[in-house]
């Protein structure tokens, strides 16, 4: 719907902003404007001011400025449309009487889409009836509970040809309309129309506002030709305009506050799964994210979460959404990956190690610049000055990319000085200590350099800004055994039961205990090699940043091997000691409630405290922790 700029003056002019903006925001009266805390930032003074007479809101702590309009598309998060509708209502001011084309149109789509709502009940009730056994069955087998169907409205199309048209035709549907509402199937022959999904689960799909546009179905017979059908384009559906789960992320996006993120996932299980642990996700319909989903995502989230598998597959998908997504960054529209390791979805996460574990997967993100940086890096191998020359012609490349003339220079500084930093790094040895495993010979200098060291940034603040929430000394101590993997030798059962001591690094260890046990012998550059093939390559540059401010010992030069070994299996034992005190305390809590519980959880809280206080104080890599 078009507004015209009478209609919106109309608005504004009967509604005061301070009154709007006062329904959300604590206004104090101030001179001839109103000040209150931002909206948009923390902040303990404020610098939000709210001017009635020119109609606008200035907000000093973020820069931003607007008016009635863009104030509820910031704060609520709400499309142009959207708002203005919300507020001609406050208003009491009728919406312009649309032009009968656009009218009839409207009504049109209106009716599609109520056909589409009483076919999600109709499904919805089918997977409560006997047909609906084996798919009850499948949905228990896939985690998912009674009780979570109807929140997103999951339904079964029964075998039978022609039910749901029977059904819906019976209650005066239209073949036409549904056929329109790409629930049936008209033969080209003209012969007898009849439904579309058939024996599937069924998602329906919703627009932004949560009216069901389409349904995707998974077959339930593992022998059917698609294993996920879509419905195809029609009025109401755009397959390319349109996110699966986009509606419920919103709300899951403004009850996450500030911090909260959004996250784009492969399959409508894997939304599913993420929105059931209070995650806001969304997912294109099996096909690459277009222009007009990134839009979609940018208006709710500046840097959205693009997750991928780590294999092969997943690598390529990610490596063509940066492609996709390179001309279009700008400053408040990026993204970040997340690469979920072990072969596994999110949905498989959810089901096999909780919430926790796959939130912890999720929030351990790589920035786009250090994705897309690592994939040039690994594109081709860097032995030979035109290999490197190589290289920096793709990185200049890729900053070219960016239509953002600004953003542009920007990344292209930034890369290029990420480049200085991995050859500069190429001319010394990155870890001794790693280096008699590779035996001897001139193999491990040649390949020193694989791991970028490089993208270790300057400062320590720098750096824990950037490694997130990665545990350092885990970092460090991941670090270390890719360098030097002879040092697991006595601990893979340990690495096995808990990885490194941060679920950020379990699939990494997996990966490690596999090659490990597969090889005979396994070096550092071997292991690199595959991690790198594997999909690590990203999560091993966080390592890096995560392991840069550890303080371990065992980065220096001077370090024998034997010194190195001892102390990463101290600092090993102690982080795995924390780990098994942590689990303890929380089983005690559970377990003893009351009586002498009291005891037993102090003597272990001061163990836990100790053991902490000497990871943070760098003691544990001396051996000086008291246990
Ligand atoms: P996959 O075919 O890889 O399915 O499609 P999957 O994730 O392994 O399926 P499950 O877990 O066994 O059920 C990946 C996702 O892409 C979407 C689906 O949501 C699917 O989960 N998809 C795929 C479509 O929406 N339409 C398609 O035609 C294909
Ligand atoms: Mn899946």
């Amino acid at each position: 719907m078009r507004f015209d700029d009478r209609f919106l003056d109309e608005i504004k002019s009967r509604l005061r902003l301070s009154d709007v903006i006062g329904k959300t925001v604590k206004l104090r009266r101030q001179g001839r404007e109103y000040v209150g805390l931002s909206p948009f930032n923390k902040e303990r003074s404020p610098s939000f001011f709210v001017n009635d007479d020119k109609g606008f809101y200035h907000d000093f702590s973020s820069g931003k400025h607007g008016d009635l309009i863009s104030f509820l598309q910031e704060t609520e998060r709400l499309s142009f449309v959207e708002a203005v509708e919300r507020l001609a209502g406050e208003a009491g001011v009728p919406l312009p009487a649309p032009d009968p084309e656009a009218a009839a149109q409207d009504r049109k789509r209106q009716s599609l889409s109520d056909w589409l709502d009483v076919a999600a009940a109709w499904f919805e009730a089918e997977l409560r009836r006997p047909a609906g056994a084996a798919a009850r069955d499948y949905l228990s087998r896939r985690g998912l509970p009674e009780s979570e169907w109807s929140r997103f409205r999951i339904g079964y199309g029964p075998a039978a040809r022609t039910a749901l048209k029977d059904y819906l035709v019976a209650k005066g549907a239209l073949p036409r309309e549904l056929a329109a509402a790409g629930v049936m199937i008209v033969p080209e022959d003209g012969g007898e129309g009849y439904d579309r999904f058939r024996d599937r689960i069924l998602f329906p799909i919703t627009d932004h506002r949560g009216r069901i546009i389409s349904f995707g179905g998974r077959a339930l017979d593992p022998k059917a030709r698609a294993k996920y059908l879509n419905g195809p384009d029609t009025d109401l559906f755009d397959k390319g305009r349109v996110l699966y789960g986009l509606h419920e992320a919103r709300r899951l996006l403004l009850a996450g506050g500030d911090g909260a993120a959004l996250v784009v996932v492969e399959g409508y299980m894997d939304v599913i799964a993420c929105q059931r642990a209070g995650i806001a996700a969304v997912a294109a319909m099996g096909t690459a994210l277009t222009e007009s989903q990134m839009e979609l995502l940018w208006r709710l989230h500046p840097e959205p979460t693009l997750c991928f598998d780590g294999d092969r597959a997943g690598m390529q998908a990610a490596s063509r959404a940066i492609d996709r997504a390179l001309p279009h960054l700008q400053s408040g529209k990026s993204f970040k990956f997340a690469i979920v390791t072990g072969g596994k979805d999110p949905d498989d996460i959810l089901r096999e190690q909780g919430a926790a574990a796959l939130k912890a997967q999720l929030a351990a993100t790589t920035p786009f610049i250090d994705a897309l940086f690592t994939r040039e890096r690994d594109a081709a191998p860097l032995e030979t000055p035109e290999n490197r020359a190589g290289l920096k012609q793709r990185l200049r490349a890729a900053a070219k990319a960016i239509a953002d003339a600004d953003l542009a220079a920007a990344y292209r500084d930034a890369l290029l000085q990420r480049l200085d930093t991995l050859f500069e790094t190429a001319r010394r040895p990155v870890a001794p200590v790693g280096r008699p495993s590779a035996g001897p010979g001139s193999k491990w200098s040649r390949n020193a350099p694989e791991i970028p060291t490089s993208a270790r940034p300057q400062s320590r603040e720098a750096a824990r800004r950037l490694a997130g929430s990665m545990n350092p000394t885990a970092a460090a101590l991941a670090r270390q055994a890719v360098a030097d993997p002879g040092v697991l030798d006595n601990h893979i059962e340990a690495l096995q039961s808990r990885g490194f001591g941060d679920p950020a690094l379990d699939g990494l260890a997996k990966e490690i205990i596999r090659v490990r046990l597969e090889a005979d012998h396994l070096d550092s550059v071997a292991l690199r090699r595959h991690l790198s093939q594997a999909g690590f390559s990203t999560l091993l540059i966080d390592v890096d940043r995560a392991a840069a401010h550890a303080g371990a010992p065992f980065e220096k030069d001077d370090v024998t091997l034997a010194a190195a070994r001892s102390q990463w299996s101290y600092a090993f034992e102690v982080l795995h000691r924390v780990a098994a005190l942590e689990d303890a305390l929380t089983l005690a809590k559970l377990d003893l409630a009351g009586g002498d519980s009291a005891s037993v959880l102090i003597g272990l809280k001061k163990e836990r405290d100790s053991l902490q206080r000497a990871i943070k104080t760098g003691s544990i890599w001396t051996g000086e922790a008291e246990s």
